[in-house]
């Protein structure tokens, strides 16, 4: 490319101009490739040294067959040539078996040209004794120049595919206002160097070049997570859901904790599992109606028909500000605020879900993080038991194509019967856990004001394992946090919670 450059520099400096740089040879006499000439010129334009047009013309080149003629001469040629002097003659199978294909592309041209004769019984015989090869002559004139003055034979040679037309771009080349031999290197930056030493006061800047290809603008994406949450967010508006409010991701120990009725020194409610907040690191914006309500069931039961926990309640821990642990924060605060509506306006059946981040003081590794996503669902109605969540759980995980789903008994502070939900896994042959559910305790919806005939059902599962399985992440790393692969964010599609999924969603173990 340099090389280029300073050829057609040298070369502009002895003539003056390049008036077609189809004749441009190199050093040793060998003619350059035009796209590469292109490329030199553009640059040596850019800094004003050289300017050119390009010169479109058309050339006739010969085909591969058209080459081989030009060099061995025609078919008729061939056949003459095959042809012995004399009466004797050749018979056609002969001259097939001596030529093969020339034989029978070349007679007729031969016979045309009268240059040989056909004699019963089927013998050809030669009736002139030389013979010009007219058509070796033109494809060797037309391989030399480029063309033939006349425009029918070359209409013919096309139509016989020994030769074609081809478009050929070459420059006509002239100086520049700032024509030099010499080619300067340009700077495209100011560098640190160059303001420390003076070097940019001399220094010549490469043009901004406007007609450059810029880079392709990158769109925003959305996370896999926000994907699959959105097929989850679908499953619950199709089954009458609505979107509980989760933007508050710090929260009070008294919704996280206080109004879920776990006690102020469960281990849950140590630095060890929750991150608490430093500045500010308390809140007292809760109902105080409704803590004087908490703390009585949590001390004794209230009129529960509980004994509660029989300690002593502190404000103090209730006030302390913490990063959510789990989303049923927020069921614990819109079931406080459904209670509210029905004493207002009477009591309406609720069913609640959010798919939102909960964060958790605990040691990250490839499957855990310090914070995650929970699905949260949370159903109120009058009368309802732990058939009807047994019965929900299971329309609920066939939709995402779990259909053997079973229950064992565990333990919440706020749910009472509560039960862990596996589901079968195939391919293991063996139940894995998937989620976590229960009734919500009297302990809790009573000194919510809710009336006390009702009921709440509710479950919560993570978001990242079903996504991980879906997009074949096994690092939760890859997913989420600061190694993150946006290449992978970026490119994903759009995921689809079939059958198939559902079976994924339960290949990894908890
Ligand atoms: N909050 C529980 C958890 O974090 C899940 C759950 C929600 C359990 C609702 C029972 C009822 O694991």
């Amino acid at each position: 490319q340099d090389d280029l450059q300073t050829l057609v520099l040298t070369t502009l400096d002895k003539q003056g101009v390049i008036e077609d740089t189809t004749y441009l040879k190199t050093a040793d006499g060998s003619a350059v490739d035009q796209l590469a000439v292109l490329g030199a010129l553009n640059s040596l334009r850019s800094k004003d040294m050289v300017d050119y047009k390009s010169i479109e013309r058309e050339v006739w080149t010969l085909t591969e067959e058209g080459r081989e003629l030009a060099e061995s001469g025609s078919h008729e040629a061939r056949v003459f040539d095959a042809v012995p002097a004399g009466a004797e003659g050749i018979t056609i199978p002969d001259l097939q078996a001596k030529l093969g294909k020339s034989a029978s592309i070349g007679q007729g041209k031969a016979f045309k040209n009268k240059w040989i004769n056909k004699q019963p019984p089927n013998i050809l015989v030669r009736i002139v004794d030389s013979i010009v090869d007219q058509t070796k002559i033109d494809l060797q004139q037309l391989q030399s120049t480029g063309t033939l003055s006349d425009a029918k034979l070359l209409a013919d040679y096309k139509k016989r595919k020994l030769a074609d037309k081809q478009k050929l771009f070459a420059y006509s080349v002239s100086k520049g206002p700032e024509f030099s031999l010499e080619i300067k290197k340009e700077a495209t930056d100011v560098t640190y160097e160059m303001l420390q030493s003076g070097e940019w006061k001399n220094a010549t800047f490469k043009k901004y070049n406007f007609d450059a290809v810029g880079v392709a603008p990158s769109g925003g994406a959305l996370h896999p997570l926000m994907k699959v949450r959105q097929e989850f967010r679908e499953i619950f508006f199709e089954m009458g859901f609505q979107e509980m409010p989760t933007n508050r991701f710090v929260e009070s120990s008294f919704w996280n904790f206080d109004a879920l009725f776990q006690p102020q020194q469960h281990p849950a409610r140590d630095a060890h599992d929750t991150f608490f907040i430093k500045d500010p690191a308390t809140t007292d914006r809760f109902p105080k109606d409704l803590m004087e309500r908490i703390k009585v069931v949590h001390e004794n039961g209230g009129d529960t028909g509980s004994i509660g926990y029989n300690y002593h309640w502190k404000q103090e821990e209730a006030e302390k500000l913490i990063l959510r642990t789990h989303t049923t924060a927020v069921s614990s605060y819109m079931l406080y605020k459904l209670a509210q509506e029905t004493k207002e306006s009477g009591f309406r059946p609720a069913k609640y879900f959010s798919i939102d981040r909960v964060f958790r003081n605990e040691s990250v590794d490839a499957t855990h993080l310090a914070e995650f996503h929970q699905i949260e669902g949370v159903i109120a109605d009058k009368n309802l038991s732990l058939a009807d969540l047994i019965g929900f759980m299971d329309v609920f995980f066939k939709k995402m194509g779990m259909d053997k789903i079973r229950f064992k008994p565990t333990y919440n502070p706020y749910t009472e019967p509560s039960m862990e939900i596996f589901s079968w896994h195939d391919g293991l042959k063996t139940w894995v856990e998937i989620g976590n559910s229960g009734m919500f305790r009297p302990e809790m919806l009573l000194p919510l004001g809710l009336p006390p005939d009702v009921r709440v059902i509710a479950w919560g599962l993570g978001l990242e394992r079903p996504t991980m399985v879906k997009y074949g992440i096994s690092n939760i790393r890859d997913l989420l946090g600061h190694k993150v692969n946006l290449a992978l964010i970026h490119d994903n599609a759009v995921p689809r919670l079939d059958k198939k999924m559902g079976k994924e969603l339960i290949g990894i173990n908890l």
